[in-house]
């Protein structure tokens, strides 16, 4: 069975189509991050006018491979993410599916990241841990069975990609802040600033990275003249902070669920000194530690494709809107 996927839920526009027995095989990806950055921050018109106009050029990169005879369905980002941008996969969508006449299936955009290392490691069934950490969410997820997830904890304020990209910016970094942070941090001394690791020990496995944010931004304050090195130390303190209490919380949730897989998700997970400091856990807890390829980390389309084959049964009314910019992980069902 073959599944088309279209993911326009921000600033990609990303179609792929996987196949249940070759995986992917066809696939593409249109960043606008370029675009977005002269802005410092995703402008939501610009991103639908953007999705509008790429999104043909993307469909056929995609599918130069694909007979568009042999597609099976077509899922696609409903949600969450930001309205006019969702609108126009859907739009998309329903009319690809009208005009090859194949069911119509609208799927969590949050969800696709819990599946998407799956779609690479054959071996990882539920139950599992997922981290997911990206621009917009920071969680904690018990994956029960598929379409069974419990949120373990979240954050109560900024997401940790969020938290990232405002610290770029008080250190003048282009947007996004993530990359870029990490790459300065690798010639910063993590320990030269003693940042605060807010909720690290507190009882629950919520998360907080505001507090963190700010105590960023009272040092640059306090500093007049901040040289090369002192931005590649202030990165790197900063980021040591958020991933020690990424860790820690991973490690009372191995502790609290005894579960043994642990997956990284998000586009944050593309941050390979979070990579290896949960991947460390294999050996001190005798856990498998799982995280997508870094072309999957990010939004792409393959991630919704994958889960669209997933979730076969959740067909719908081609002809009725399904997008919503609100759409939390509690509320899938089966
Ligand atoms: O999942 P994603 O592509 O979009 C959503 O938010 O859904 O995640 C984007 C976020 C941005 O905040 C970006 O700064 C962050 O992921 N990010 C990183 C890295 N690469 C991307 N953060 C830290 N280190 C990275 N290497
Ligand atoms: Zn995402």
């Amino acid at each position: 069975m073959k599944t088309l996927g279209i993911e326009t839920s921000c600033d990609e526009t990303a179609i792929a189509v996987y196949d249940s027995v070759e995986g992917i095989i066809g696939e593409s990806v249109f960043s606008q991050i370029k675009m977005h950055a002269e802005y410092g921050g995703v402008v939501p018109e610009l991103a639908s006018r953007d999705h509008c106009k790429k999104i043909i050029q993307v469909f056929k990169d995609a599918t130069k491979s694909v007979d568009l005879k042999s597609i099976d369905q077509i899922a696609y980002t409903a949600g969450p993410g930001l309205l006019g941008a969702l609108l126009i996969g859907e739009s998309f969508a329903k009319g690809l599916a009208l005009s090859l006449n194949i069911p119509l299936i609208p799927v969590n955009h949050l969800e696709g990241h819990l599946v998407s290392p799956s779609m690479e490691f054959k071996d990882i069934k539920p139950p599992y841990i997922c981290l997911l950490v990206s621009g917009g969410h920071s969680m904690i997820v018990d994956v029960k069975a598929m379409g069974e997830y419990e949120i373990l904890g979240q954050s109560v304020d900024d997401a940790i990609g969020e938290a990232f990209d405002k610290v770029g910016k008080l250190l003048d970094l282009p947007y996004p802040g993530g990359p870029h942070i990490e790459k300065i941090a690798q010639n910063g001394n993590p320990f030269a600033y003693d940042f605060p690791r807010p909720m690290m020990h507190s009882n629950n496995l919520d998360l907080s990275f505001s507090g963190l944010k700010t105590a960023v931004l009272y040092k640059v304050k306090e500093i007049n003249l901040i040289d090369k090195q002192t931005k590649a130390d202030i990165a790197a303190s900063f980021q040591q902070a958020a991933i020690d209490v990424l860790n820690k919380k991973i490690i009372k949730t191995i502790s609290q669920t005894g579960r043994e897989n642990i997956i990284i998700a998000g586009g944050v997970a593309a941050n390979k000194k979070l990579r290896s400091s949960i991947k460390e856990l294999e050996l001190k807890m005798g856990v498998n530690v799982y995280y997508p390829d870094l072309k999957y980390c990010g939004d792409n389309g393959a991630m919704i494709s994958f889960l669209g084959a997933l979730r076969s049964r959740a067909e719908v009314n081609p002809l009725r809107s399904h997008v919503r910019a609100r759409w939390p992980l509690t509320e899938l069902s089966k």
